[in-house]
């Protein structure tokens, strides 16, 4: 009884492969028929190997099917046709079914992978998101146009300076405060990050020699602490004229007319009288505030007036330092600070908004 099954016929036998195949079989069933399986791409994949490593062992040379081949010659003759016909039905069968799925898989990784690569070309493209400039940007290039507007060349300085650039060349004597670890940021080595746009008033006398009309703005640096008013890095625009007979007229006459291209035509100047180590006579100069042109105020705390900056007529020393004779040569000089302005005009209750590079804020303006 034990060995019942070995004492199979090998009819029987091959009833058996034929019952195995179908069981093993069924899990592909479904790629043999017309019904619509749609497989992910990695899934045909995996399918399609699983479905190959069946194919070898069922008919492949180790299999019972192979061995069922090689009884065919040594049945008995009388049923030695019809055994062999068996088997090769069998045969039939099987290799057809694999055939048919192993094409249905094959066609499904296909479209996968063309449905992969393929760009609609109906869809609309996507946009880059533009970038725009910065509000100091923004600022800095209609100050520079004004310039420009009016015979001035923009000039770029340096950020890191000399002593004698930064204050030597600009008659800043030896113990002012300016010069103090207190107020500047030095290098290891000695130099001094500008803390003031004047430093390229020497370089461009220097390099361009005079007559000579030129702005610069440009980042300068000073040892205060961050807060709603003060960045210990800043814009400043230089502005600088030198020509015979320049006169504090031309000055007031450039000036005025600066802020009426920038503010408006009605826009009205005026200058205080102050002290710059550059400068003699020098001059802070305000402005009508823009926004209640002149009644008063949040933005120009009820005054009026927009402080600017500082000017005056270039100080004697300062073009001796670069080799002009004074006797011959006059000029008048200004500063002012843009983030100041880009303060005021934004009105931004905070300056520091302006470095920390926040999109939601950035993207405000233009
Ligand atoms: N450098 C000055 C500052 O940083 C501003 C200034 C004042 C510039 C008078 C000038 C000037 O050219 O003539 O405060």
């Amino acid at each position: 009884m034990a060995d019942r099954q070995t004492e199979q016929t090998p009819e029987q036998q091959v009833e058996a492969t034929r019952k195995a195949f179908e069981q093993e079989f069924e899990r592909f069933a479904r790629f043999t028929s017309d019904s619509n399986v749609k497989l992910l791409l990695n899934e045909a994949i995996a399918e399609e190997r699983a479905l190959s490593d069946l194919r070898t062992r069922l008919l492949g040379k180790k299999s019972d099917l192979a061995a069922a081949k090689k009884q065919i010659g040594r049945v008995a003759p009388d049923v030695r046709a019809a055994f062999g016909q068996l088997v090769q039905s069998v045969q039939a069968d099987m290799l057809a079914a694999f055939d048919r799925a192993e094409e249905n898989l094959k066609q499904q990784i296909e479209e996968a992978r063309t449905a992969r690569e393929s760009i609609d070309v109906t869809l609309p493209g996507r946009r880059p998101p533009y970038g725009h400039r910065h509000p100091i940007t923004i600022l800095r290039e209609r100050i520079e146009d004004i310039f420009v507007a009016l015979g001035y060349v923009i000039e770029d300085g340096r950020e890191i300076e000399t002593d004698f650039y930064n204050f030597t060349a600009l008659n800043i004597p030896e113990n002012h405060p300016a010069r103090g670890e207190a107020d500047t940021f030095y290098t290891r080595d000695g130099f001094a990050l500008r803390s003031q746009t004047s430093t390229v008033q020497i370089h461009a006398m220097q390099r361009r020699g005079v007559p000579i009309r030129m702005i610069a703005p440009g980042r300068v640096f000073r040892r205060d602490t961050p807060d709603p008013t003060h960045n210990p890095m800043f814009y400043q625009v230089e502005g600088l004229c030198v020509d015979r007979g320049i006169t504090m007229a031309h000055l007031k006459g450039t000036v005025t007319e600066f802020l009426r291209r920038m503010f408006g035509p009605d826009t009205v100047t005026r200058f205080r009288p102050s002290y710059f180590p550059f400068t003699e006579p020098s001059a802070e100069f305000d402005f009508s505030c823009f926004k209640c042109k002149g009644a008063g105020c949040r933005i120009c705390k009820n005054s009026g007036w927009i402080e600017l900056g500082g000017s005056g007529m270039v100080h004697p020393n300062v073009l001796r330092m670069v080799g002009v004779d004074p006797q011959v040569y006059s000029g008048f000089a200004f500063g002012l600070g843009i983030d100041r302005m880009c303060a005021l005009m934004y009105e931004l209750d905070d300056i520091r908004l302006l470095f920390e590079n926040d999109v939601r804020f950035l993207e405000q303006f233009e």
